[in-house]
């Protein structure tokens, strides 16, 4: 375990803290006269908000409601920046975060779908606690001119071609709800159980896409002019709980309405979504931005609205705050010169944003004498934040095959071949999309050689994961010489990314060529690691005797390459369980991506979508994974309300030497293991999910141990369904609760 603390100190010293720090931008300082109610932190947040709004003319007002919001000299008011991205680390891609200065890079954790598959909602927490105290860290710096990050993407991964789905924490409501309130909480600096934070934000988080946003670009079809047709019923029980748990349980602060429309009506000029649904009955108080481009395509793109003055008087009267692009600079005064737009909208559109800026603490004075104020760059790529991109990449990879206990390789230095378009991923494929620029990066190269001091790479393919010609001959010849060979395959940004969905489900090219031809001339049956968002039918290597280990790892971030490593040679038990449904290729044939139904329509033969309504053949299951460890569950009581749980893990693994076969009792081969547990309903019939998850923890368990686990259930929470009218009911019946390959059958009678 020395290579991580050695490049992690090694990342600590390459931080450079050499350039000049600059001041913060902020309002109400000490120097400035006259001091107005809205500089006066004893006043309420709305009064001071208020105030200020009732201060500004029509045209600054006009100015205020677009995401590069102006500066207001006469009241000491800088500019704003409400457009900044933290996807998986505090990223430039966005407008508001300079990474330029004294602070030249962040954490760059996993992409999201590979930290979901942790299923660890504490090491969510904690990534969003990171990502919060770099970004105060970086505005502390004098580098931003926003506090409001457009980040985390709760939309399921409802379909497997979705181009933005490694965005996401998978296929999941309750998945994408949990990731979502974690990452909210943490980010915004509020306690792991929530109810810490009062009005004050570390940083602001952004609920996003709402909703129903899960299409790019398919056929032609592109999410500017796409209209969702959603049923009531998967409304209420696949799109809606996301969002419902992140303004409920999470508090964000923010959410982003998206480009699509559902059922007709664009989501930005939705009145029922916006005002009814999310801030009367969910409660939610901060503002709403639209997604970047949203309110223009309204009339343009949609025709929804016949004039640019209608379109944007339907965003304000629907609820929305702040609009990302530049449409109101254009037509928001003859919208309101032709009495379109009213003002009364505008000033509550008004007082939400700057009531955000001042629960940010940029209305109090000079905000680095103010809590989060000491937070420095010594904060930024921290030891601690270090580890815990570590802990998530590989605490997050899945072990989907390992025949005869070929992985984890032996320490014992063998020769060693990487090979294949991904065994020496640059950045951009090993961080995914929305990164934070890292530190450093640790590319599997350098990780590999760190155990076998022999490692061989080529690239297999000439052109990338694109793969249209394959160096077979090159590859044989190194495959054939070495002790062990590990293929990186899979995809990157090329074939999944935002406006561009996949069109193949396979591996891309000659990949699988290579793969099996290789695989046919190694000494032992090799390793494959795949890199990808979505999920790959890898079919033909699941069956193929001589690729005896595989490994899904996402897009695993910046400590991607040593958590890979560490995996393969066995310092790490990986525990990751797939939270996406692994379709094979044919998935797609029978389903157009713009059907958004989840339930089956057999009549139809209409598949229906994820673990939840999808019963056809799979590659991989949504949950799948394995381990270096066997656990065993025992279900042992379900008291009223409490399903206790029993974990033991019972086998070690055995390790090959070169030479002999010696049993290693890793007496300390101990993992993280998460626990999932679903409840399946005797007789499915009105639509009910086959199998729905309810519940899930992350469990360490030492070899040889048992450690007990307990879920809460409630009837409500965990039995209800959603009927076609999109309510919420409980039935009656036999049902029964399952965990693994065990099923614990229970009666509900109301
Ligand atoms: C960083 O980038 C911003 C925006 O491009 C620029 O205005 C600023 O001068 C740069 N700062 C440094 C220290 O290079
Ligand atoms: C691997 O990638 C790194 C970073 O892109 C590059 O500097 C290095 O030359 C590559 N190594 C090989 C052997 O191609
Ligand atoms: C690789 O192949 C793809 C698909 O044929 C093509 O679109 C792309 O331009 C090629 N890229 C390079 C670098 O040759
Ligand atoms: C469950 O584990 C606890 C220790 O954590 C042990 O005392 C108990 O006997 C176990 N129960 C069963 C049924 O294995
Ligand atoms: C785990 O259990 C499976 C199924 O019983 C068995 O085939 C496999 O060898 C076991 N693995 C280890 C490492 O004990």
């Amino acid at each position: 375990m020395g290579l991580s603390s050695v490049v992690i100190t090694f990342l600590i010293s390459f931080l450079s803290l050499t350039a000049e720090s600059t001041q913060p931008p902020y309002s109400c300082d000490a120097s400035f006269h006259p001091r107005y109610p809205f500089c006066n932190p004893e006043l309420p947040i709305t009064q001071r908000a208020k105030d200020l709004v009732s201060r500004l003319t029509l045209d600054e007002k006009l100015a205020q409601l677009v995401n590069t919001a102006p500066s207001i000299p006469r009241l000491g008011i800088p500019s704003y920046q409400w457009w900044s991205e933290a996807l998986h680390g505090v990223a430039d891609a966005g407008l508001g975060i300079r990474l330029n200065g004294t602070i030249k890079g962040a954490t760059s954790f996993p992409q999201v779908i590979l930290t979901a598959a942790t299923f660890d909602q504490n090491l969510w927490y904690q990534i969003g606690k990171a990502i919060g105290t770099e970004a105060r860290a970086v505005y502390n710096a004098g580098q931003a001119t926003g506090m409001t990050f457009w980040a985390p993407n709760i939309n399921v991964f409802r379909d497997p071609r979705w181009g933005r789905g490694q965005e996401t924490a998978g296929e999941d409501p309750l998945m994408n709800a949990k990731y979502g309130v974690a990452y909210v909480r943490g980010l915004q600096g509020d306690s792991f159980h929530g109810g810490k934070l009062g009005e004050r934000l570390q940083a602001s988080a952004c609920c996003k896409h709402f909703t129903a946003y899960d299409l790019d670009q398919w056929k032609g079809i592109n999410r500017f002019v796409f209209d969702a047709r959603v049923t009531s019923q998967d409304l209420a029980d696949t799109y809606q709980p996301p969002f419902q748990s992140c303004i409920e349980k999470g508090r964000a602060s923010g959410i982003m309405c998206a480009y699509n429309r559902v059922n007709g009506v664009p989501n930005c000029a939705d009145f029922n979504l916006l005002t009814k649904t999310a801030r009367k009955q969910w409660k939610f108080d901060g503002y709403i931005t639209s997604d970047c481009g949203a309110v223009s395509i309204i009339h343009d793109e949609q025709g929804y609205a016949k004039t640019a003055e209608d379109a944007i008087a339907d965003v304000f009267r629907a609820g929305m705050d702040v609009e990302c692009g530049d449409y109101i600079s254009k037509h928001g005064k003859s919208a309101v010169v032709k009495k379109k737009l009213g003002i009364g909208e505008m000033e509550r559109a008004l007082e939400n944003l700057f009531s955000m800026r001042i629960r940010l603490g940029l209305f109090d004075g000079n905000p680095t004498k103010l809590p989060f104020g000491s937070i420095g760059p010594r904060q930024v790529c921290s030891k601690e934040h270090l580890h815990l991109a570590l802990d998530a990449a590989r605490d997050g990879m899945v072990l989907l095959k390992n025949t005869n206990s070929l992985l984890p390789l032996p320490k014992t230095n063998p020769t060693l071949a990487l090979i294949g378009p991904n065994a020496n991923a640059t950045s951009l494929v090993a961080l995914g999309n929305y990164y934070g620029r890292p530190c450093n990066l640790v590319t599997l190269l350098q990780a590999f050689q760190g155990y076998a001091k022999d490692t061989r790479y080529h690239p297999g393919c000439h052109n990338g994961t694109h793969c249209d010609r394959a160096s077979i001959q090159d590859a044989l010849d190194l495959a054939k010489n070495v002790d062990y060979v590990v293929l990186v395959m899979g995809l990157d940004q090329n074939q999944e990314r935002e406006s561009h969905d996949r069109h193949y489900l396979g591996l891309p090219g000659k990949q699988e060529q290579l793969i099996h031809t290789v695989a046919a001339v190694a000494k032992r049956p090799v390793v494959l690691v795949l890199l990808s968002g979505g999920p790959v039918d890898i079919t033909s290597a699941k069956f193929d005797h001589k690729v005896g280990g595989i490994l899904w790892a996402g897009y695993p971030g910046e400590l991607g390459g040593l958590a890979l490593a560490q995996v393969i040679f066995g310092d790490h038990n990986p525990g990751g369980k797939l939270p996406i449904t692994w379709y094979p290729k044919d998935y797609i044939i029978k389903v157009p991506m713009t059907d958004m139904r989840m339930r089956a329509d057999p009549a139809t033969g209409y598949p229906g979508r994820t673990y939840r309504f999808y019963t056809g053949p799979k590659v991989y299951e949504f949950g799948y994974g394995l381990s270096y460890t066997n656990y065993s569950h025992n279900l042992i009581s379900l008291s009223q309300t409490t399903l206790h749980i029993n974990i033991s893990s019972t086998h070690y693994y055995v390790t090959e030497n070169s030479e002999t076969i010696r049993v290693t009792n890793h007496g300390s081969m101990s993992g993280k293991h998460p626990v999932l547990l679903f409840t399946r309903q005797g007789k499915v019939r009105n639509g009910n999910p086959v199998k729905q998850l309810v519940g899930f923890e992350s469990v360490k368990v030492d070899a040889g141990e048992t450690v007990q686990v307990g879920f809460q259930l409630s009837l409500c929470e965990h039995f209800s369904r959603a009927n076609e009218g999109g309510s919420l009911v409980i039935e009656e019946g036999s049902y029964s609760l399952v965990v693994e390959d065990h099923e614990y059958p229970i009666n509900i009678t109301l």
